[in-house]
């Protein structure tokens, strides 16, 4: 489930942080991003590499061109991940080609801003010069990222390019799917900047500084909740009074720098005399944690997202585990394209098998929001409750697959504990 929560984080120029030193258990502290001009020549490197990827991705999937066309405010979901960072919007209307095979002295893409029709001629020109054979158009029935191609265009398309190109439309759903999933490596530094800062965020709301109890209410966006058995708020969160002995959960995430956090916290509200939470609810965290290995020990590049979860499933059989999973792709969304494992998004309704995106393999080189919930018996409140985690992971490579980025929860926040002096980093 996510949320976003837009924020600029521009103030000075990075400093240079050895993530060698970064340990989870060390509290997590708001991190500086660069300014928007350093953003954008970063993000256009970023870009630069993932677009020059673009050939041998078309060579992998046997096509030989693709090709969008838009108008502004109607842009192909596929359009955020290719413009450059300055760009606001696709101008006008915005055609943009790419082949396997390039023609000499021809930029790839090429990219027409059109309000006269000249694109047409120019793009039959380069179709009859480099002759695809199949031109992929973004016309799936079922994936946004694959479906961006509105109708208008659609017909347009076919009108002014005729029968011999309209014959060799074709729709391969992977394309769009793996060019906007793929991750550079140059992003995980950043990516795990905005990691630290929403637990920074996180550990800064789930504390006295913040909480109140018989004050502070839940009523919040991003959603906040006070756990019960019965409570599994939709996206809106509760309405509670924030008591004593509550536990809270929280679903959050930031967006910067053309990336998503997607990230689920529980924490817990001390009584008085009290110095930590119940051993119940430590034993909650412990089987979601337990969840979360199984999550990743099961996920392989290939492998279908209904596969992983399947198996996953099994194995918290084996291990006496019950409780749901629900995982997705995250990076330039914060449901990104891809592979889900489980249904996400508020939609648990579908548990043991997705179809359509559940039958996508996982990718290497993407990012998973691991998300989950373990049910678990609290004896100190003779209550079953759901322990909801989420953290999000990297691949790393092809022996140890996904791990986390910046770390995981394995501990509950305690609001009544943390001394006000670790909550003012910065
Ligand atoms: C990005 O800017 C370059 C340089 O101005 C231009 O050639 C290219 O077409 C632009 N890309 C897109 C997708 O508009
Ligand atoms: C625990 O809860 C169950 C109902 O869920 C109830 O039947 C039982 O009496 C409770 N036990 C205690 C010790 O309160």
């Amino acid at each position: 489930m996510f949320f976003c929560l837009q924020i600029v984080l521009a103030f000075a120029l990075l400093s240079v942080v050895s993530w060698a030193q970064f340990h989870p258990s060390e509290p997590a502290k708001y991190q500086r991003l660069p300014s928007l001009r350093d953003q954008a020549r970063i993000l256009d490197e970023w870009k630069d590499e993932r677009v020059a990827r673009i050939p041998q991705l078309l060579e992998r999937y046997g096509v030989d061109a693709w090709l969008m066309s838009q108008r502004e405010h109607a842009e192909d979901p596929i359009w955020w991940s290719i413009k450059n960072a300055t760009d606001f919007a696709a101008h006008r209307r915005t055609v943009v080609l790419f082949l396997a095979n390039p023609l000499p002295q021809q930029t790839n893409p090429v990219v027409w801003v059109d309000n006269t029709g000249k694109v047409w001629g120019e793009l039959l020109d380069i179709l009859e010069a480099s002759d695809p054979q199949k031109i992929v158009l973004n016309v799936d029935h079922n994936i946004a990222f694959s479906g961006g191609l509105h109708v208008g265009e659609f017909e347009v398309l076919q009108a002014e390019l005729g029968s011999k190109w309209k014959e060799r439309f074709v729709n391969q759903p992977m394309i769009g799917i793996e060019y906007v999933a793929t991750r550079v490596r140059s992003q995980l530094e950043y990516y795990r900047m905005l990691q630290e800062t929403t637990w920074a965020m996180i550990a800064e709301a789930f504390s006295e500084a913040v909480i109140k109890p018989e004050i502070t209410t839940t009523e919040n966006h991003p959603r906040v909740s006070v756990v019960t058995p019965e409570s599994f708020p939709g996206w809106q969160g509760t309405q509670d009074v924030i008591q004593e002995g509550d536990i809270l959960h929280v679903d959050y995430g930031i967006t910067a720098m053309g990336m998503n956090t997607d990230v689920q916290h529980m924490a817990y509200v001390l009584r008085a005399g009290e110095t930590d939470a119940p051993q119940g609810l430590k034993d909650g965290i412990r089987k979601a944690n337990r969840m979360q290995d199984i999550i990743l020990s099961e996920m392989r590049a290939g492998r279908s997202g209904n596969a992983v979860l399947q198996g996953s499933l099994a194995q918290m059989k084996v291990e006496g585990l019950e409780g749901q999973i629900y995982c997705h792709p995250i990076g330039d969304y914060g449901h990104a394209p891809g592979a889900v494992m489980g249904s996400p998004a508020g939609f648990t309704n579908l548990p043991v098998n997705v179809p359509v995106l559940g039958d996508l393999p996982l990718l290497p080189e993407t990012y998973y929001s691991i998300e989950l919930y373990a049910y678990s018996f609290v004896p100190e409140r003779n209550e079953t409750l759901r322990f909801r985690l989420e953290e999000n992971a990297y691949w790393v490579d092809e022996e140890r697959g996904w791990e986390f980025v910046y770390g995981r929860q394995e501990m509950l926040h305690l609001v009544g504990k943390t001394p006000p002096s670790l909550l003012l980093q910065n």
